[in-house]
């Protein structure tokens, strides 16, 4: 369990947020983690102070198949490989190519950083998503391990899930038969609000220890943090959301270690 999707076709559930923030967490416990941002939005590198141009992103990435020129930097044990609004392009691009749901699984499996296989080097590899189910979210479906699914606290939180869940059935049968629904993280929650209250209960019990126990709660901070180019974490250590990333993390690390027996920080090959 290293490769990680972060997956929701509906737009503004957090995936990005969660991921970037998840990372953070894992980092400053010690964990080298890559961010990969397959999303032409780009948010997940923007937020963290990355913009680049085509031809220094994931896009020249998948041209070249090795990313490793292509990473930065933003914190210690962080690296990203940035997106850029030209992956825009990518699907139609691609109609016609030869292996096109394995590009991103081939990319991972072809690069190296500091002399190591990218899964070698790192302890986890985090992939953010654009809110669709298109040939991006195939690649990112058919490169990862687990897939992690964000969830608002709000009225529609569960629609569109089953048509999510179909097309992970559809990606395990075809492409990654090993592929698993990793969990449910519940973002946005506002303890003030009883629908939050009622939709972070429907949520629990349709997919019950599925759902990570850590809500993530609202917080102005959160959606400030990246304008400033930072995690919340690091933009406000004391904030609710921060320390709940941190709690994630250690719910993550916990459930993570019931699906592989060794999980050891890859700092130690060092
Ligand atoms: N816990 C939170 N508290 C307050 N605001 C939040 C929180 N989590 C996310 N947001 C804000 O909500 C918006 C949507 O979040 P985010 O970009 O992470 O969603 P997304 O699913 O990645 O969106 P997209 O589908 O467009 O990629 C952002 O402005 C973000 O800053
Ligand atoms: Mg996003």
């Amino acid at each position: 369990m290293k490769i990680f999707a972060f997956i929701n076709q509906k737009g503004g559930v957090g995936k990005t947020t969660v991921a970037v923030n998840l990372a953070r967490a894992l980092t400053l416990k010690n964990y080298k983690v890559l961010l990969i941002d397959f999303d032409p939005q780009a948010n997940a590198g923007s937020g963290l102070g990355i913009r680049v141009s085509k031809n220094e992103s994931i896009y020249q990435a998948l041209i070249e198949g090795n990313c490793e020129r292509f990473l930065k930097n933003p914190y210690t044990n962080l690296y990203v490989l940035p997106s850029s609004i030209d992956l825009v392009g990518l699907e139609v691009e691609l109609v016609d190519f030869p292996e096109r749901e394995y590009l991103l699984k081939n990319l991972i499996e072809k690069s190296f950083f500091n002399g190591y296989p990218l899964q070698e080097f790192f302890d986890f590899i985090f992939i953010d998503s654009p809110p669709s189910l298109s040939l991006i979210t195939v690649n990112i479906l058919t490169a990862s391990h687990g897939i992690i699914i964000p969830l608002q606290c709000e009225y529609y939180a569960l629609e569109g899930l089953s048509l999510l869940v179909k097309t992970i059935r559809g990606i395990k049968k075809s492409f990654n038969p090993d592929l698993v629904l990793f969990g449910l993280v519940l973002t946005m929650y506002d303890s003030r609000n009883r629908l939050s209250h009622e939709v972070a209960e429907e949520v629990r019990n349709h997919f019950k220890w599925i759902v990570f126990n850590t809500l993530i709660p609202r917080s102005v901070r959160v959606s400030e943090a990246p304008s400033f180019g930072m995690s919340v974490i690091d933009y406000e250590k004391t904030n609710k959301a921060s320390l709940a990333f941190l709690e994630l993390a250690e719910e993550f690390l916990n459930r993570v270690k019931n699906y592989t027996t060794i999980i050891k920080p890859a700092s130690s090959i060092n």
